[in-house]
Order: C-alpha cells, then sequence, then structure tokens
C-alpha cells in the first residue's frame, strides 16, 4: 500500500514533449512537495527579492547537516560542480591537506593559512595532470568531468558486479604512488561500504571522495548515508528522491574543506575582492533551497514508496529467466535513485537493446547506464590503462537497463511494463 503521507505529492502527468515522442509511461518524475506546501515560500522570497544568498539556503544546510549527521553540509548548484570544488579544495595535486579523513582535529579554519596548506595557489599554471584518483568506470560522467577540471587523471577500476560498486580490496590493490585520491559511487542508490574504504583510504593517508549523487533516500544501518569519508556529495537534480530542481550538496565534517568549498562556490573571492583561488559561481538559489526544504519534509516517504515498487519489480521479474538484479550491500536500504536489471541475452532470449526498443515501442522509456562506460566516452578513453580490464564495467555497461521509476510509477505501471518485457519476444 502507498504510504499515506505521499498524498502531499501531487499526480505529475507526462510532458507534452513526452507525449510528441509517444512516451506514455516516462523514465523519471521527480516526487515534489504539494505546491501548497512551496507557494508561500516563493511568494516571500520573489517579494524579498533575495533570490541568493538567503535564509532558505542556510537553512537547507542546517537540516541536511542535521540529518546526516555531518559537521557541514555546504549548499552548492550541482552535484557536479561540488565534486570540482571538492577536488579543488583539497588541492590534491599538492596532496598537502592534513585533515584529509574527516573529523581529524588538526582541521581548523585559519583565514588565509590554510590556502598555503592545501597549495591551492601554488597550483597554478600546471599544464598536465600529475596526481591519479582511482574512480569506478561506471559510474556518471561527472565523476571523471570533476577530475579532469581538475588538472587530475582518472585511473579506472572495476566494480563488484552484484553491488555495482568498487569494494575495498579493488580499490587498495589499484593504489600506486600517483595516487592522491580514491572516489567512489553509491551507484543507483546502494550505498558503498564506506567504513572498509574508510580504513584503506586512511592506511594510504589518501582522501576519500563520494559522488553521493544517488545518496538522498538511502540508509546504511538504518541511518542515512553522507557521513564518514572525507566528502560525499549529492545531487538535488529531477532525477533525484530530494529534488531542488537543480543543486548539490557537499557533506564533510573536515571545516577546512568546507571552508574552501564555500569560497570556491563564490569565485574564490572571501569578500575582499581578491579572488584566492579560482573558484566558480556555484551557488544554489533560493527557490531551489526552499523546494529541497520542504523536500525533506517528504524524503523518507517518497524513499519507503521507491523501495515498496522495487519490490514488486523484483518479485514480478525475477519469475523470467535471464533478469539479474542488483544487490544490496550488507546493511543497506537502498535509494533506487534507479531501478536497474541486467539483461543476460542467452537466457533471456534477447538483447538489452532489443528489450528496449520493444519498451519504446510500447511508449515505455528506459535508460541504459552507464553506456557506454566512462572509460569508452571520447573524453576519458585516453586516460584508460587497456592492460588493465574491466570486465564487470563492460559487461554491465552491455546489459544493465534501467526501469521507470518516480512519482508516477505505481503498482499498475510496474505490471505493464513487467507484462511487455514478459511477452517481447513475442513482439519481435
Ligand atoms: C552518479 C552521479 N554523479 C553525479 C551526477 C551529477 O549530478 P548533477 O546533475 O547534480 O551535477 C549525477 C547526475 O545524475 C550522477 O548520476
Amino acid at each position: 500500500m502507498p504510504d499515506a503521507r505521499l498524498s502531499v505529492i501531487p499526480e505529475v502527468r507526462s510532458t507534452e514533449s513526452a507525449a510528441a515522442a509517444g512516451i506514455r509511461v516516462p523514465f523519471v518524475r521527480p516526487a515534489l512537495p504539494a505546491p501548497e506546501a512551496l507557494l508561500p515560500a516563493y511568494e516571500e522570497i520573489l517579494r524579498s527579492g533575495q533570490l541568493t544568498k538567503g535564509k532558505y539556503v542556510v537553512a537547507l544546510e542546517q537540516a541536511v547537516a542535521r540529518r546526516l549527521g555531518v559537521r557541514h553540509a555546504v549548499a552548492v548548484s550541482s552535484c557536479t560542480v561540488g565534486l570540482m570544488l571538492v577536488y579543488k579544495a583539497l588541492d590534491l595535486s599538492a596532496g598537502s591537506c592534513r585533515s584529509r579523513q574527516g573529523g581529524d582535529a588538526e582541521c581548523s579554519v585559519n583565514a588565509l593559512e590554510p590556502l598555503s596548506r592545501f597549495g591551492v595557489v601554488r597550483s597554478g599554471g600546471r599544464s598536465e595532470p600529475v596526481g591519479e584518483v582511482i574512480i569506478p568506470s561506471f559510474t556518471f560522467l561527472a565523476g571523471p568531468a570533476a577530475l579532469v577540471w581538475n588538472n587530475l587523471r582518472p585511473a579506472f577500476i572495476d566494480v563488484d558486479p552484484y553491488t555495482t560498486n568498487v569494494t575495498a580490496q579493488a580499490v587498495a590493490a589499484a593504489i600506486t604512488p600517483r595516487t592522491v585520491a580514491i572516489s567512489v559511487c553509491h551507484n543507483f542508490g546502494n550505498p558503498c561500504d564506506i567504513p572498509a574504504l574508510e580504513a584503506v583510504a586512511a592506511e594510504h593517508g589518501l582522501p576519500l571522495v563520494v559522488d553521493a549523487a544517488h545518496g538522498f533516500g538511502a540508509s546504511m544501518h538504518r541511518r542515512p548515508v553522507g557521513a564518514g569519508a572525507t566528502a560525499q556529495v549529492f545531487s538535488l537534480s529531477p532525477t533525484k528522491l530530494l529534488v531542488a530542481g537543480e543543486g548539490g550538496i557537499v557533506a564533510t565534517d573536515c571545516d577546512c574543506l568546507a571552508h574552501f568549498v564555500r569560497l570556491g562556490r563564490e569565485y574564490g573571492n572571501d569578500g575582499s575582492y581578491d579572488a584566492l583561488f579560482s573558484g566558480v559561481n556555484g551557488r544554489m538559489p533560493e527557490l531551489s533551497a526552499v523546494t529541497a526544504l520542504a523536500g525533506l519534509d517528504i524524503l523518507d516517504a517518497v524513499a519507503t514508496r521507491r523501495r515498496q515498487i522495487a519490490a514488486v519489480y523484483r518479485r514480478e521479474l525475477s519469475r523470467l529467466p535471464g533478469i539479474g538484479f542488483i544487490e544490496p550491500t550488507a546493511g543497506a536500504e537502498p535509494s533506487y535513485k534507479d531501478f536497474s536489471v541486467t539483461i543476460d541475452p542467452a537466457r533471456f532470449g534477447m538483447s538489452r537493446d532489443a528489450l528496449r526498443r520493444v519498451l519504446a515501442g510500447r511508449g515505455i522509456e528506459t535508460r541504459a547506464y552507464y553506456n557506454p562506460p566512462c572509460h569508452r566516452q571520447t573524453a576519458f578513453e585516453h586516460f584508460y590503462d587497456r592492460s588493465r580490464p574491466l570486465p564487470a564495467t563492460d559487461l554491465l555497461a552491455a546489459r544493465s537497463l534501467a526501469l521507470p521509476i518516480g512519482a508516477h510509477v505505481d503498482e499498475a505501471v510496474v505490471a505493464e511494463v513487467c507484462d511487455t518485457i514478459a511477452n517481447a519476444k513475442h513482439s519481435l
């Protein structure tokens, strides 16, 4: 049964453009707070003229920090920008942050002094990437992009084919003298084993940066994911469970890191109009912050509903041969930001791509995440060390199929999608 609290979520109808494209069941629709919950604050913001740098960003940061149990939640314009600013703040090429493992007592903000400690000022003018960051190839392209923007080299590693996340063992085996950081991702909202990854990072004195874009709504041992690691960076774009419109959150226990991310989202300007390093405009607007703030009130209900829908998908599809499921990490309750399955062509009787075409023919929109994987994308393939095959990544990229999930998907929609999959072979 749907959670009664979700009655605050309005029915989201197909857009005209989706209808024009013949899409009856869109891939995703955001679960948003009811307009009545938002309009008074929208009106207040518009009448006040305080469209940015106002009280709602501060309120969102405080509420998220409380929820995640971290010292700092810094609101930014997107997860991608958050990741870029984290690497910038760490100045990984210099590798000199003493507070890389969050919560270190040595970590304190002291006006300009930490800048030289981070080496941010010294890092200008470098033309060749020097430091390498271990990162899964089976992840969204924003992860390696944030590295390359910081003059860092992605060193791609394989994932576990069942959880789709990297393991601590695979990370440890990939560390070389050139490694300056470790980057992992809670793929599809399935949390990584952060304590095990932190142990590897601590042993080698490396920062651990988590792409937690899919993390809101996920929990580990009944606590929301977001604490632990050097920083965890969330996305609040419309495909996520907590939506700002566009936006991101950098969660960290490190005072220095939070300080530099705050500076970085303000062009590197601390207010003196003398840029301390080259930052960006990475601010989250007030209208976005207030949208996400109201979204926090329904987040648990949204996550519970997603898990119910994921369970129905799994129950229905497990009757079919050749369909595989992502295994939640031990102790985890995934957010199911995506409900992704794998299609074994020999056992299922058709390829993932053929099945996608059948579904599309019925107006059911799907995604093939992450295909091509990062190490085969134009922007990143030259970083790939071909002597290191990534078989699980290639297999998942060829077989993964993300099915519609979101505010518009109820049991009836699941039944239709599953029936279409079950009868796909007859449609050829
Ligand atoms: C795993 C992952 N990382 C990063 C991002 C980028 O997030 P944003 O669009 O907020 O920059 C996404 C976007 O969906 C994502 O899926």
